[in-house]
């Protein structure tokens, strides 16, 4: 008896090891400790021994062998547990680092950087930034400025005109340069005034490779008391050394605008010693203060005005401006 008890002790366990899968656990479960199991079937021979101590010691080893099978079959349970556990992760796993395609990431235009960096340094300098419309009035892009109709200068500028419906022909334009908003902002604001006014002006010009015909300027007005050449030839000399670097020094020759006197153009010289032209600059015309509703008695200042494409030009030596707006991303990406 107790042979047979220790042979079905033996096969259970070595099922309980063969078991694969939790299932396979169950079902041996039942087979094994159920009333129909091998051990149930075992202890019904117990009272048909013959002494007492017989079914003593077959009962205490039907006992063992209960629970060295119950023991077994908890342990199989867990580990077939873990193991599924650990496949289900496995299968279920994402792989967050994999990095499929390379990331983009965009910046901006190379105008737009030098449009921004331009502002940045002129507020660092103590002005604020002014705006005007892109479509104008011919009194505020030419009269004001002290450019009468048949005046001679206008002819430096190669004006758009648009139809605007209720005003006469010829009287509104693409404004041909940022000057305007000197006029805008003087009308617009008590003095004392400084201001930048950076935005896009259109001329009637074909495109090459250094003209295009919309393009982009940035306009600084001073207006206060006693301003004097001497205040506008030490803000370009700041300016240049704060945007392009201390290496580099400014200087102003005379020249003709008509809305500044006396007018001069501004040059700026790099370290190598090359001078470059940069923009006009001059104090503002008596009558163009006027023009903004200023005494010229009291107040008086001075204007500059240059081209942004023209330096963010120079500074990645693009050979055609044009390649700058043809909107080719392989183009931009260079910068
Ligand atoms: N508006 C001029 C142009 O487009 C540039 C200019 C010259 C602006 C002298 C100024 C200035 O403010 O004082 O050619």
């Amino acid at each position: 008896m107790i042979d047979d008890i220790r042979a079905a002790q033996q096969t259970a366990l070595d099922r309980i090891a063969a078991a694969t899968t939790l299932d396979d656990v169950t079902a041996l479960a039942g087979q094994l400790l159920g009333k129909r199991g091998d051990l149930a079937q075992l202890k019904t021979r117990l009272g048909a021994l013959a002494t007492v101590d017989d079914k003593k010691a077959a009962g205490q080893a039907l006992n063992e062998a209960t629970a060295e099978t119950s023991a077994a079959l908890d342990e199989r349970r867990s580990a077939l547990a873990g193991q599924e556990r650990a496949a289900r992760i496995e299968a279920e796993r994402l792989d967050l680092t994999e990095i499929l395609t390379r990331p983009r990431r965009g910046h901006a235009h190379i105008v737009t950087q030098a449009w921004e960096r331009l502002e940045d340094v002129f507020v660092g300098l103590g002005f604020q930034v002014a705006e005007g419309p892109e479509v104008e009035t011919d009194w505020h892009n030419f009269e004001a400025l002290n450019m009468g109709v048949g005046h001679p200068a206008r002819s430096d500028f190669d004006t758009l005109f648009v139809d605007h419906a209720g005003a006469p022909a010829g009287t509104t334009v693409l404004r041909t340069h940022t000057s305007p908003v000197q006029i805008r902002t003087m009308l617009d604001q008590e003095p004392p005034i400084y201001i930048v006014a950076p935005g896009r002006v259109f001329r009637r010009d074909t495109p090459d490779a250094s003209h295009m015909p919309v393009f982009h300027q940035i306009e600084g007005l001073v207006v206060d008391r006693d301003i004097s050449l001497a205040h506008l030839a030490g803000t370009i000399e700041a300016f240049t050394k704060a945007f392009f670097g201390t290496g580099f020094t400014s200087r102003l020759r005379p020249s003709y605008f008509p809305f500044t006197e006396p007018s001069g153009e501004f040059d700026i010289r790099t370290p190598s010693g090359e001078w470059l032209e940069l923009g006009g600059c001059g104090m503002v015309h008596p009558d163009v203060l006027r023009a903004g509703g200023i005494d010229p008695e009291v107040w008086s200042g001075f204007a500059f005005g240059f081209g942004i494409d023209r330096m963010a030009r120079e500074r990645h030596a693009v050979s055609d401006i044009r390649e700058m707006f043809t909107g080719d991303i392989r183009f931009s990406e260079q910068f």
